[in-house]
Order: C-alpha cells, then structure tokens, then sequence
C-alpha cells in the first residue's frame, strides 16, 4: 500500500528540487544542488546525457549552448571539453567556476542526506545510457535503496521499459507533456513498468490522481514556479511536487 493515500491529510507531500534549486542557482550545478539540501528538499531532480567518450554528465539541454560558455552538443564533446567548461556565469557572476557535474559526483555528494530523481534526457541520442546509469547506482547500491531514494524518470517511455528489463528493483517515473498519454488505457499500459506517472502541473486534478493512486503508481507533477500553482496540487493528492523553489511547499 503506497504511502500516497494518507498524502494529502499529513501533508507529507515530497518536496522535489527541479534541476537543483534552480531558481537560486545555475541548474543542474552542485551550487544548485547544495541550496536544495539548504531549502531541506527530499529530492533532487537532475539531467543526465552521455559525453562522446561514454561519460554520464549532468546538463538538460542537448547543446551546452545555453548554460555554459561553450558551444555544441554534448554528445559532441569528451568529459575532458566538458569538464573545463564554465556552467555558472550565464547565470551570474557569483556562480563563476560552476562546473557540469558527473552523475556519479552527484550520487557521492548527497547520497544518504538527499534523495534521487534522475531524468534521462533525449536517452535515444545516447545507446547505453540505461545500461551506465544502473552501473553507477548498482555501484552504490542505490539500486536496492530503501523507501525510494532513487526513482529514474524519462519522457522517452521506451528508455523506461528498457531500464525497468535491465532492474526491476529501481522505481521508474514516466513522464508525460500530451493530455493524450493520461488516457486510462495509457496509464495500464504504464502500470506494467512504472511506478510513477509525471504529467504537466497543467495537467493535474484530484481524478487523474486518484486514477494514479487505484493503479498503486505516484504523481510528482512539473514544474512549480509559482506560489500560486502549489495548494492546488496538494488539494489534488499529488505525491510529490517538482519546483524551482523548493522553499514555496509547506513544511510537513
Ligand atoms: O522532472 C520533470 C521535468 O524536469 C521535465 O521537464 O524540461 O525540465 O526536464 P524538463
Ligand atoms: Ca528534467
């Protein structure tokens, strides 16, 4: 029995740190992820894509255009190019020598004070990833950790059925932006695999959740960036809240 159905009467709401704290700090950076761990997150959630020579970094676009002073895909570059990379300035001076971090660097950090949400990106631009990516969490047993402190979540719903066949013992999140994959039929379908549905907060209402909830899956909706946009969620059932201000969700 999920500890969801007592969710929205305790408030016990998992508070999810979207690409770190990103709205105090460059996404996707160890800066944003230590004020995650400040604003007392449960989760943080995190980009992870594939350097040219097989390396797992933490980035959400594919181009490393936008949030670094390099160009380029980053399927383009070796850890080594990446690595040297400046991820802090573009979002102020203060974060100057930010760096992409390592899915690994990330894992070793926080492990034990935080817990996981890790998003394969474009995972069809990077054959393996699945395969890499339970490498790093086997090597820390993270694969077998208790009360899920690591759920793995992608839009692409055939990385998920493909990491779910490689462990079963991982939870799975599929993550979904068309109204069209909310159909009941569609949530069976991911029933077989997954153990969390993870729409658009748009998206959201107290049916979808409860639909969720009969299927014995989790709802942690995306991205809160606004004050506004948080009662209506917890009024929902939702389990769990993916925001860029961690700091808006009630304490428990
Ligand atoms: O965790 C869900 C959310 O991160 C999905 O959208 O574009 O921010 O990765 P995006
Ligand atoms: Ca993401």
């Amino acid at each position: 029995e999920k500890a969801s159905a007592d969710a929205e009467e305790e408030n016990d709401v998992e508070k999810v740190a979207h690409r770190g704290a990103a709205g105090y700090a460059p996404e996707n950076t160890m800066a944003a992820f230590d004020k995650a761990v400040e604003m007392d997150s449960d989760y943080i959630e995190l980009d992870v894509q594939m350097s040219k020579d097989g390396e797992l970094v933490v980035i959400h676009d594919i181009t490393v255009d936008r949030t670094t002073d390099g160009s380029g895909r980053v399927g383009d570059l070796t850890y080594d190019e990446l690595r040297k990379l400046d991820a802090g300035s573009w979002y102020g001076e203060a974060f100057k020598g930010e760096h992409l971090p390592t899915l690994g660097e990330v894992l070793d950090a926080y492990e034990g004070d935080m817990k996981f949400l890790i998003e394969l990106k474009s995972p069809s631009l990077y054959p393996g990833i699945e395969e890499k990516v339970n490498d790093a969490l086997e090597k820390r047993d993270l694969d077998e950790a208790e009360e899920e402190s690591v759920i793995v979540q992608s839009f692409d719903f055939h990385s998920m059925q493909m990491f779910h066949k490689i462990n079963d013992e991982v939870p799975i999140g599929v993550l979904t932006s068309n109204p069209k994959d909310l159909t009941a039929q569609s949530l069976e379908i991911f029933k077989e695999y997954a153990d969390y549905v993870n729409p658009s907060k748009d998206e959201v209402d107290r049916d979808l959740v409860n639909q969720i909830h009969e299927l014995d899956m989790g709802i942690m909706p995306w991205t809160v960036r606004a004050k506004e946009d948080v009662q209506p969620l917890l009024d929902a059932g939702v389990d769990g809240i993916i925001t860029d201000y961690p700091d808006y969700i009630p304490e428990d």
